[in-house]
């Protein structure tokens, strides 16, 4: 079986006039941890919504395991990518547990879905998730009175329930202080290992890429600067991307 589970080909996406990503191509194996790095602006952001099917290219095509990625209906999707946003998408004044739940909606019905809000299902599906990311005592916890970083645990306990193949994570810990961002990390990146998880994620710090990803990917402009193994990469690649000159 093959090992590739994400083509990108060629993809092209512009906003009016700026032409954020331009004939862009990568492709992705499993059990791979990626890190999107590169300037403000460069496009990581773009490229993590065209893959989590939240915005469409203008051309080009994305494959799932080698499937278009515009066959999928959501519910199959959802099992195949899931996606922690900055923004993190949880609900404030709902429960720690019920925003842990909503990873499995894509998996229920509709009513069953509502029902769970106020009663919640597959509760030790939820707790355990919450014990992985170490703030289980907080599951009744009505969401907005967590810390930024517990919010984080909280959005990634909702992605173990979720479970997908694939996880995008768009600058997971940009909010978190030095220590509770290492913490994320090293427990986003063990959970990938042992479960054979993809991950693609945008990073801004150089040091965490080297530290947590097996391969990082440069973006400039909405182009592939450089593509390689996180060792490999040297001072002169990151002088070239962050550099201010134009081209
Ligand atoms: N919805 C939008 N409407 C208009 N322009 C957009 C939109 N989204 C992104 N852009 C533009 O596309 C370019 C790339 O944006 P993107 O958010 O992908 O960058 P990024 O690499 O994630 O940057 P950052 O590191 O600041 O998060 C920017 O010039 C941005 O202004
Ligand atoms: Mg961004």
């Amino acid at each position: 079986m093959s090992r590739e589970v994400l083509r990108i080909e060629n993809i092209s996406k512009n906003y009016g006039k700026i032409e954020t990503l331009s004939s862009l191509s990568l492709v992705v194996e499993r059990g791979e941890m990626v890190a999107l790095i590169g300037p403000s602006g460069s496009g990581k952001s773009t490229l993590l919504n065209l893959i989590g099917h939240l915005i469409a290219a203008d051309s080009g095509n994305i494959y799932v395991e080698g499937k278009s990625i515009d066959e999928f209906n959501n519910r199959a999707l959802a099992k195949k990518i899931g996606m922690v946003r900055q923004n993190l998408d949880l609900v404030p004044q709902l429960s720690v547990i019920n925003n842990v739940l909503a990873g499995k909606l894509s998996d229920w019905s509709f009513i069953k879905s509502l029902v769970s809000l106020v009663f919640p299902m597959e509760k030790e599906l939820a707790l355990s998730a919450l014990r992985k990311v170490g703030i289980e005592d907080k599951y009744t916890q009505q969401t907005s009175k967590l810390s930024g970083g517990e919010q984080q645990r909280v959005a990634l306990a909702r992605l173990l329930v979720q479970n997908p193949d694939i996880v995008l994570a768009d600058e997971p810990v940009s909010s978190l202080d030095p220590a509770r961002a290492e913490d994320v990390l090293s427990l986003m990146s063990s959970i990938a290992r042992e479960e054979n998880k993809t991950l693609v994620a945008s990073i801004h710090s150089v040091e965490y890429a080297r530290k947590f990803f097996t391969r990082v990917v440069g973006l400039r402009n909405g182009r592939i600067e450089f593509d390689m193994p996180t060792e490999k990469l040297t001072e002169r690649e990151l002088q070239i991307l962050y550099s201010l000159e134009v081209g």
